[in-house]
């Protein structure tokens, strides 16, 4: 059904916050983002409203993911996942950089716009460009008649419910969620065989309830963020999949509680953030069990080795992170190209409490709006 906005769907209930309220309805909105779009027999997805034939579809070449803010963070895991499990170049962009680059799209490109009002200035700028070249638009929404989801091609719909929130958490997971629908509806029509389609869609049924259990840590990580609220800076770091993630954890903290903080591949981390570290740098590292953790665990006794505060993501059963981290934040696992939709979790929980604790507006922090209709 579309997107409910009556007034009930927009109270707070019991949350002190709508960003609370939106990062706590997440295991409804995730599943409300793939229910109905998987068949579990065939091992693949459907999303109806692209309105192209599968036999269209799989002539695919190229992808084009173009986005602002959050939504851009979606469209950079977006890129993971397509890559990996459908082996089709993607190119995640800003929308305000690609509707003024005069970009190439080559044909059997799709055009993918994200946007959570459906909105956002640079956005429909990026549409219409795209579309002055002739491509094929198409809008990844959660605003059911929204300018982006009306001048579009086609597209999709998450139905998150409203969002009031300017910070977006549920949107997010959601736009992810449908990237993955899109991942193995693309696989399936090339690499990806019944048997691991059929793994991606079980494995991503669990996703809500997982989700559920990370949500039940929210006092231990209220208590992490008592730890943080007054400094000054912050780094946050992943790799792969996460790398993305952790830019997405990253600006909810600069958003909401003003400490100015950068998400980095760890590995990047030697060629400048490492002369930043010191024992009044806080570092959030997501080092969750996935083919990149010995990796990523070496790029964290460097930070350690500086004194940093060190707060790690770990996947339940990991013994090695409490070394060498103050606080570890244990979730549960699942495939690597499914992660992010766990990860961000605790991420979103962390700069939540930091800004609550600093008595900060959470809901409308300053100089943000929920939705940028000018440029
Ligand atoms: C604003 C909001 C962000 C949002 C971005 C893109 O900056 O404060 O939370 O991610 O716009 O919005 P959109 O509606 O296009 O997803």
């Amino acid at each position: 059904s579309v997107v409910d906005w009556d007034i009930s769907a927009i109270e707070k209930g019991d949350f002190k916050h709508f960003m609370l309220k939106e990062i706590f309805e997440q295991p409804l909105t995730i599943e409300n983002a793939f229910r109905g779009r998987i068949n579990q027999h065939l091992g693949t997805a459907r999303l109806g409203g692209l309105g192209i034939p599968n036999f269209e579809l799989r002539k695919i070449k190229q992808i084009h993911l173009v986005a602002c803010g959050t939504s851009f963070h979606a469209a950079l895991i977006g890129k993971y996942i397509i890559e990996d499990i459908a082996r089709i170049p993607v190119f995640a962009e800003y929308a305000s950089e690609y509707r003024y680059r005069n970009p190439i799209i080559p044909e059997d490109t799709l055009v993918f716009v994200i946007s959570q009002s459906g909105e956002t200035a640079d956005t429909l700028g990026a549409l219409r460009e795209a579309k002055a070249k002739g491509a094929r638009v198409l809008a990844i929404t959660n605003v059911v008649g929204s300018t982006i989801a009306r001048e579009s091609d086609g597209g999709t719909y998450i139905h998150a419910g409203s969002e009031i929130g300017v910070a977006s958490t549920k949107a997010f997971t959601s736009q992810v969620t449908i990237m993955t629908l899109l991942a193995i509806l693309l696989g399936r029509m090339n690499y990806l065989s019944t048997v691991k389609g059929m793994e991606y869609i079980s494995e991503l049924e669990k996703i809500p309830s997982k989700v559920e259990k990370i949500l039940a840590l929210n006092e231990y990580i209220r208590n992490i963020a008592a730890t943080i609220k007054d400094c000054k800076n912050a780094l946050y770091l992943g790799r792969g999949i996460n790398y993305p993630v952790a830019m997405e954890g990253a600006l909810k903290l600069k958003e909401i509680s003003y400490i100015h903080s950068e998400g980095y591949p760890a590995a990047e981390m030697k060629h400048g953030p490492i002369a930043l570290i010191d024992k009044n740098m806080p570092v959030i590292a997501i080092a969750t069990k996935d083919p990149l953790y010995d990796k990523i665990y070496s790029n964290l006794q460097e930070v350690r080795a500086r004194k940093a505060r060190l707060i790690t993501i770990a996947t339940e059963g990991d013994t090695e992170l409490s070394k060498i981290s103050e606080n570890v934040i244990y979730i549960p696992d699942t495939l690597t190209n499914l992660q992010p939709l766990l990860t961000v979790i605790p991420l979103q929980l962390l700069a939540y409490n930091v800004a609550d604790l600093k008595g900060l507006n959470v809901d409308q922090p300053r100089n943000l709006a929920k939705s940028v209709t000018v440029e």
